[in-house]
């Protein structure tokens, strides 16, 4: 502990020549004497978990982190909230790793996503809704700007979303309920599934004494961030589409109508649009074979500390050939769906690229444009035939694979594939509607 005092002091020493460049005062010891005087008094439970803190036990104080700009009640605008490169000052090895994992490109992928632009604030900047869990990820000066020029000074930092400010503890993210509060529910429910499952019914048997405490019991930590790193990628990722285009003639095929509704290859052509380039930016799809086996192999070797390498194996190709179904159904979902375009029953609207569905408006089908106007909705304006295909891309596709890799039979059956079927059931009922209609 001495020694790494010692290091620290260096590196506060750092920081404080480092620190100017980003326009934290540099601290020195005593600094934050005054601000925790005051602070214990103004907000006495932050002083606390601070004081629980390893930063505590090490003399790293307020002003390391917040300046000493903000000395008294009239001037907090003045503190300095700080972003990535604060900590990166002291822990180099883990901001290196992080900047190489999907997290590091949360909020860009979020914003790269047209309904982002056409729904409130408070759901993106203000950090509830989508960017409650995208905040995840450096900002550029040019993301920075744009969340502050709306007025919202906070969401600075993605390292307080697992060891939460201010008692930044190692043990909370190893926890897997440090994951909970993003993935889970509509389209990622991995908390509800791993927690169900049998793997996380060992953990909580664990938890409760009922099982050694050297049991094995596989946390999203064992499979996703092993041996303390900060870098995450699975192989198929969260849209489920790769490329090269799978061998199978069906599967590529549906898996091409899939690329069509999420804009990357245009509709009428199969070419790629600048989607594509987009998608590519942010790595919402491994590109080459080699960077699907790289991760899948990876998540090979995770299993085999448990289980026999074939029997992994055997449990992830079912994965696999999951997708493969579940996009069988998804497939003729949307062909239906662009029927009604194709024979002018449904009509493109407002910022629509193409007359064909578009998945990243999510349920917006009136497809609202980004022009200030966008809470008001037309009659007429959106079809509930697209919003149950959306449902049936976006909550029980993910569902039915999802389901499948984290060994939850309930959710790759009836919240998954069941619901599936339901919905295509359902599509196929209003498209007959909606023709009967038409030709009225
Ligand atoms: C004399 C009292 C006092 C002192 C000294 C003081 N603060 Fe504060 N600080 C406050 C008050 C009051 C607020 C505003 C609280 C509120 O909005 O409810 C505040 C707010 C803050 C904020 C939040 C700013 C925001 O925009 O929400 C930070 C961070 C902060 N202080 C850090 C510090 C640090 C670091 C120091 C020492 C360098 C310090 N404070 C010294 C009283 C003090
Ligand atoms: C290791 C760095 C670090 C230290 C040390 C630190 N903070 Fe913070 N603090 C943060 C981060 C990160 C945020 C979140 C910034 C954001 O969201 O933009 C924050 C936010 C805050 C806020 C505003 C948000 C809120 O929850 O009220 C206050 C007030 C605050 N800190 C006070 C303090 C005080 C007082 C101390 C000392 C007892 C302290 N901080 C020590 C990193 C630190
Ligand atoms: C001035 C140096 C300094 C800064 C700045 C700093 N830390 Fe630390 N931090 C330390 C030291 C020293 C330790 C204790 C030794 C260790 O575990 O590396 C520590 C420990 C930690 C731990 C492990 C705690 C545990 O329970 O073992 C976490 C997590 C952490 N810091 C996160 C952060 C985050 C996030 C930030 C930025 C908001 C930050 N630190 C900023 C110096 C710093
Ligand atoms: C409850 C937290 C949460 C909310 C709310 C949320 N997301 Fe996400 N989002 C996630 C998580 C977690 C993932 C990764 C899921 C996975 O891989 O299974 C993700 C994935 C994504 C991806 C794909 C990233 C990739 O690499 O494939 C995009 C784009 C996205 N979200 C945009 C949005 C937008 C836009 C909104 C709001 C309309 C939103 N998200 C709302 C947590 C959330
Ligand atoms: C997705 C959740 C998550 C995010 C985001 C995150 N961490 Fe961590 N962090 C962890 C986990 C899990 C551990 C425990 C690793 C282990 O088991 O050794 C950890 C451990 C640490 C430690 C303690 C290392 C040690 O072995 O003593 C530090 C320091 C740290 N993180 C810093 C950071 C910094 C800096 C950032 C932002 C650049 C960050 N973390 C973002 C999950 C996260
Ligand atoms: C026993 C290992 C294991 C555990 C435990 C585990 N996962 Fe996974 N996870 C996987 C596998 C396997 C995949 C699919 C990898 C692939 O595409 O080849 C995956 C995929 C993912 C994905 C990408 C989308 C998806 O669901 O397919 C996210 C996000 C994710 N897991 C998060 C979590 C979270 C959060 C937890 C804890 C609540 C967790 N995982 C627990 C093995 C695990
Ligand atoms: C604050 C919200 C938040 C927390 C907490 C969080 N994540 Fe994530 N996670 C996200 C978002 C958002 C994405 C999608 C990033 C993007 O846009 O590509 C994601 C993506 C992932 C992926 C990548 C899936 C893929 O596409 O390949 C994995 C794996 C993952 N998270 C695991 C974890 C684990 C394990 C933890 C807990 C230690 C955790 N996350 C905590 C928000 C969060
Ligand atoms: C840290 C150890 C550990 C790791 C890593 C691990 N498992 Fe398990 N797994 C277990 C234990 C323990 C059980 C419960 C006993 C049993 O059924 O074998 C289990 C059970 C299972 C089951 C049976 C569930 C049931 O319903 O009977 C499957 C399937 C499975 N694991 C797949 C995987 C896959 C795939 C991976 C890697 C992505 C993996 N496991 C990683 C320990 C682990």
């Amino acid at each position: 502990m001495k020694k790494r005092f010692w290091q620290c002091g260096l590196l506060v020493l750092m920081l404080a020549v480092v620190g100017l460049g980003f326009g934290i005062a540099p601290a020195t010891a005593g600094d934050s004497d005054k601000c925790i005087e005051c602070h214990s008094k103004v907000s006495p439970g932050q002083v606390q978990d601070w004081k629980v803190s390893k930063h505590h036990e090490e003399e790293v104080g307020c002003a390391d982190c917040h300046g000493t700009k903000h000395d008294k009640a009239e001037n907090a605008n003045l503190a300095q909230l700080p972003d990535e490169h604060v900590c990166k000052e002291c822990h180099e090895e883990q901001f290196d790793s992080f900047i190489k994992g999907k997290h590091n490109v949360g909020w860009t992928s979020m914003n790269a996503l047209p309904i982002t632009h056409v729904e409130p604030d408070e759901l993106m900047e203000g950090g509830r809704g989508c960017g409650g869990c995208h905040n995840m990820g450096i900002k550029t000066e040019a993301q920075k700007k744009a969340q502050h020029d709306k007025g919202y000074r906070y969401q600075n930092n993605s390292c307080d979303e697992c060891h939460t400010r201010h008692s930044f503890s190692k043990k909370e993210a190893q926890d897997p309920r440090a994951c909970r509060q993003c993935h889970m529910g509509y389209d990622h429910p991995q908390w509800e599934m791993w927690s169900s499952s049998k793997h996380g019914s060992r953990w909580f048997s664990r938890l409760a004494g009922h099982l050694p405490k050297d049991a094995p019991a596989p946390t999203c930590q064992t499979c996703h961030l092993p041996d303390g790193t900060h870098n995450n990628h699975t192989a198929w990722g969260f849209l489920g589409v790769r490329l090269p285009l799978p061998q199978d003639k069906q599967w590529a095929a549906d898996q091409v109508t899939i690329l069509k509704a999420l804009g990357v290859l245009d509709p009428n052509t199969g070419k790629p649009t600048a989607r594509l380039e987009a998608v590519k930016a942010v790595d919402l799809a491994r590109l080459t074979k080699e960077a699907f086996d790289t991760e899948r192999n990876k998540m090979i070797k995770v299993c085999s500390r448990c289980h026999s390498e074939k029997y992994a194996r055997t449990q992830l190709e079912m994965g696999d050939s999951m997708m493969k179904k579940a996009d069988r159904l998804l497939a003729q979902g949307i062909d239906i769906v662009a029927g009604l375009y194709k024979d002018g029953i449904l009509k493109k609207r407002n910022a629509q690229a193409f007359a064909y569905p578009d998945f990243l408006y999510f349920l917006r089908t009136d497809y609202a444009k980004a022009d200030g106007n966008s809470y008001k909705t037309l009659p007429g304006e959106t079809s509930h035939i697209e919003q149950v295909l959306f449902r049936m891309y976006m909550k029980h596709r993910m569902r039915t694979y999802q389901g499948q890799f984290h060994v939850n039979p309930d959710y790759a059956y009836w919240y998954g594939w069941a619901a599936m079927v339901d919905d295509l059931g359902e599509i196929k009922d209003l498209a007959a509607t909606l023709r009967a209609e038409h030709q009225k």
